[in-house]
């Protein structure tokens, strides 16, 4: 059972979109309410990383999110890198590690991952670890299995200190830009599985955020917010729309 004391968390993953004047237009209208909508639940939003220094900079405060970072640590003649440090240096307070499309798409392996999160907190970086399973793992009666292996994977890197700087985020694969949800009981078993797990790592485990990302939107997001161990959204595809983004924030908001 989480901390109902807690604020949920709603964060906006824009993954590759939009350009930048649209993204200048959508980051205002989210800037604009973000004063009262933060009263209610925490904010942030993971703009395409050439605009990521650039949204740090704005006044107003909406929070952002680097989508990855390096396996490199620091600074140096590593072309074409983004390190947790030069990030962390633009104002960037937050990092997406082990998304499914890094995973699938960009090699990001357990060891890669481990080197990211170590990266993420020497430059004082909080994560918002992904974790889920396929399709395939599902049908097979899997979910639970893999879902725990990859918080262990995390785990295995992380001091009990480290707990209060880790956010984590379950998104079944198969529910990710598929317009399909996870039902909320099943989402609510898994988080609560997370959380069960979680407390062989840390004391803390009922304070630790565990976000659901997967075709999140304003029509369901209510009933996934009130489920017992849902503590707010990683939103994808609706994160694109201010109106439906805020529409969700109100779903998670506890005021
Ligand atoms: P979606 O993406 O909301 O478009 O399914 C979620 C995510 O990948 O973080």
């Amino acid at each position: 059972m989480k901390n109902v004391a807690q604020k949920n968390w709603v964060i906006g993953n824009w993954k590759l979109n939009p350009l930048f004047a649209d993204a200048q237009q959508l980051f205002q209208q989210i800037s604009a309410e973000y004063a009262t909508l933060s009263q209610g639940c925490h904010i942030a939003i993971a703009p395409p990383m050439p605009y990521v220094g650039y949204f740090a900079q704005q006044k107003g405060g909406v929070p952002i999110v680097a989508q990855d970072i390096s396996t490199v640590a620091e600074l140096g003649a590593f072309t074409g890198e983004t390190s947790a440090k030069l990030l962390q240096s633009t104002g960037v307070n937050y990092v997406l590690i082990g998304h499914s499309e890094r995973r699938e798409h960009f090699a990001d392996d357990d060891v890669r991952l481990q080197q990211k999160v170590k990266n993420a907190l020497a430059a004082d970086l909080t994560i918002i670890y992904c974790v889920g399973e396929s399709l395939a793992q599902r049908e097979a009666g899997q979910a639970l299995t893999v879902v725990l292996e990859q918080v262990a994977v995390l785990a295995a890197v992380l001091t009990k200190d480290d707990w209060s700087k880790v956010i984590i985020a379950y998104e079944p694969i198969w529910a990710i830009g598929t317009g399909k949800t996870a039902s909320p009981s099943d989402a609510q078993e898994v988080h609560a599985a997370i959380r069960a797990g979680l407390t062989q790592y840390t004391t803390q485990a009922a304070e630790i955020s565990l976000l659901y990302g997967g075709s999140v939107k304003a029509e369901n997001a209510v009933e996934l917010a009130a489920c017992a161990d849902i503590d707010g959204a990683l939103v994808g595809g609706a994160s694109l729309d201010a109106a439906s983004f805020i529409s969700i924030i109100h779903a998670f908001s506890q005021q």
